[in-house]
């Protein structure tokens, strides 16, 4: 087996909260194998551009409570092409990297899948807010990217409570409802909307809302995924079939923001240490998940085509603890 000596760590498409301390863990492992470790910054496209920085035990100090990543991020139209990745795979050779670290979503590792068949070693590391990754229960950003969220329904709550009005939240998480079921089950929300499941507006929105105010509401929280629609357009929707005037938050990009939680360091942290180890121990082109609590390593070819599908029991949750409709029905 070659003896790797030197290897590049890059994150790559949207940011996630944990992926400094996913970088600081590979880092600190790699180096604890007498590994050196360059940092590429802005992700698949400053490999192109030979886009570095050499990264030290000392340089990674400091990053397990900071939010962003250190190293950049980018989302690479050139990285598509043949030709771009050529001039990734003769930066990867003009450093000496024997193989690369790339932690991101599932558009990072179709990157990855493509390098690796171009002979560079490739292990990823799943971070993104939307936990949209099939191969792993658990995708590091997502917990505090709830958390965010949570945080602020809660206090646009307070005030819906105060003028008994209806807020209608948009929520992130691309194509995927994890990101907003998990939310509406924290605030309590009247109703969830997420990509996975059909709407009938009528009966998911404004049932729920009749029922709610039977129940003896005065305030209802929509909480609408990105991929299930607009809040704008469900706002307008409710306006048309209900006559209330419903206030609408996109909550945006500040739920990618921020310090990472508990979850968030200590997930980044595990999974930043198996990844560095397995190509320290010769295992690559394969990304690290997590199952049942544990650490896994999958080829990426296969971990492409998992698929990981929103629980519908957590949707029959949401609902009964609302008003226990779905139980007399
Ligand atoms: O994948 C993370 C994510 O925040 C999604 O939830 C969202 O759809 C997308 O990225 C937004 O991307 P951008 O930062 O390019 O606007």
């Amino acid at each position: 087996m070659k003896k790797i000596k030197r290897i590049g760590v890059l994150t790559s498409g949207g940011d996630a909260p944990g992926m400094n301390a996913a970088v600081r863990a590979v880092v600190r492992t790699a180096i604890a194998n007498g590994i050196e470790c360059i940092g590429i910054r802005r992700g698949w496209q400053g490999l192109i551009q030979s886009d570095f920085v050499p990264l030290t035990r000392e340089s990674v100090g400091h990053l397990l409570s900071r939010g962003g990543t250190i190293l950049y991020t980018a989302r690479s139209e050139d990285f598509m092409t043949e030709k771009g990745r050529l001039k990734a795979v003769a930066t990867c050779k003009m450093l000496g990297l024997d193989g690369i670290v790339a932690i991101g979503g599932d558009g990072t590792f179709r990157g990855a899948l493509e390098l690796s068949r171009l002979g560079i070693p490739v292990v990823g590391v799943p971070a993104t807010i939307d936990n949209d990754v099939g191969c792993t229960n658990y995708t590091i950003g997502f917990d505090t990217a709830c958390n965010t969220a949570i945080e602020c329904i809660d206090k646009l709550r307070d005030t819906m409570q105060s003028h008994e009005r209806c807020s209608v939240v948009e929520v992130m998480g691309r194509n995927a409802g994890f990101l907003a079921l998990y939310v509406g089950i924290a605030v309590g929300a009247t109703a969830v909307l997420v990509p996975e499941k059909e709407l009938d507006f009528e009966r998911d929105v404004v049932e729920r809302m009749q029922e709610s105010r039977l129940a003896g509401n005065t305030h209802f929280m929509i909480v609408v995924a990105e991929g299930a629609g607009s809040a704008v357009e469900i706002s307008h929707r409710l306006e048309e079939a209900v006559g209330i005037k419903p206030r609408v938050t996109v909550l945006g990009h500040i739920q990618r923001g921020g310090a990472p939680n508990a979850r968030d360091r200590e997930t980044a942290t595990r999974m930043g240490y198996y990844a560095a180890t397995a190509l320290a121990e010769g295992r690559y082109n394969c990304i690290i998940g997590t199952k049942e609590g544990g650490i896994v390593e999958l080829p990426i070819e296969e971990a492409l085509t998992m698929k990981k599908n929103l629980q519908m029991e957590r949707y029959r949750i949401m609902e009964t603890m609302q008003f226990g409709s779905v139980l007399t029905k």
